[in-house]
């Protein structure tokens, strides 16, 4: 399927690893030109490296704890290169964690880096999505906005906020061709799975390879997904073929989720 992708321009958030480096690479070999956004340089060079024609692909450094660089880095940018038509929203998941013990300075950082961050950048590319009469944009959240996952308090909370943020901004800007959806990853094989893994484990005092096991038993597909299954949901939200899917929620979870 031609994705209608060819030379479109994508802001990949959160890309030095994880789903954000597979959705690189699955819009770069759809012929996308990508800029990525991280923190870490080093990790966002060798990113470079490995996508498809790595010569079109540029790559930013800002910290989602510090909107006011992140919105100070990306204007300069769009300044002096132009703007993107796709932005996927993405940076590191909040701490783990009973609600209850959190301390408010972490749904303060949370909410800074999860809606505060996401506000700014729509409102950056904004200008060119309507210009261009076409815009993507696709926030990475989690399965906990249809069912809060125990020990995800602050993320919890955090990911409805942005759900319902993404709601709203998808009724307002359909009418210029921009859709707004979310994707919720299930358990997915990547560093932040790892973290949950080892947090968890201790928590039950049980093993990593154990609490693993335990893990893929609640997942219908009886395994966790890969990175590049939900970067092909991500490069689909992202096509031409998908213009009148707008203001949704997208599981990529194995099954996982009871709720419809
Ligand atoms: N993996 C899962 O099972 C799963 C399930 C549900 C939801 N999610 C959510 O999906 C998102 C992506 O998950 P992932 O598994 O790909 O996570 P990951 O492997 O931890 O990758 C996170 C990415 O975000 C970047 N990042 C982290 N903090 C940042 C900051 N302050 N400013 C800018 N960039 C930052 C990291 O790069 P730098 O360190 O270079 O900045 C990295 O590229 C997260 O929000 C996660 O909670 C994941």
């Amino acid at each position: 399927m031609d994705l209608g992708l060819k030379d479109k321009r994508a802001l990949v958030c959160g890309s030095s690893q994880g789903i954000g480096k597979a959705t690189a690479m699955a819009l770069a070999a759809e012929g996308v030109r990508v800029t990525l956004l991280a923190r870490n340089e080093s990790s966002l060079k060798s990113v470079i490296e490995e996508l498809p024609n790595s010569s079109r692909h540029n790559y930013l450094i800002a910290d989602f704890s510090n909107p006011e660089e992140v919105s100070h880095i990306v204007r300069q940018y769009i300044a002096a290169q132009g703007g993107f038509h796709i932005l996927v929203n993405n940076t590191g998941g909040p701490k783990s964690g009973a609600l209850a013990d959190a301390e408010s300075k972490e749904l303060e950082i949370a909410f800074k880096m999860h809606v505060i961050c996401n506000q700014i950048l729509v409102q950056a590319l904004l200008p060119f999505m309507k210009e261009a009469c076409f815009g993507r944009i696709i926030n990475i959240i989690s399965t906990s906005v249809k069912e809060p996952i125990e020990g995800l308090g602050v993320s919890n909370t955090i990911r409805n906020a942005v759900a319902n943020w993404s709601k709203s901004l998808a009724t307002e800007l359909a009418v210029f061709g921009v859709t707004v959806n979310n994707v919720l990853p299930g358990f997915t094989e990547t560093k932040r799975l790892d973290s949950i893994i080892t947090v968890k484990a201790k928590k039950a005092q049980v093993t990593e390879a154990e609490m693993a096991q335990i893990m893929r038993h609640y997942v219908p597909a009886k395994r966790f997904g890969r990175a590049e299954e939900v970067a092909s949901a991500i490069a689909f939200l992202s096509s031409e073929s998908a213009a009148y899917i707008t203001g949704i929620n997208l599981p990529v979870d194995g099954g996982r989720t009871k709720s419809l």
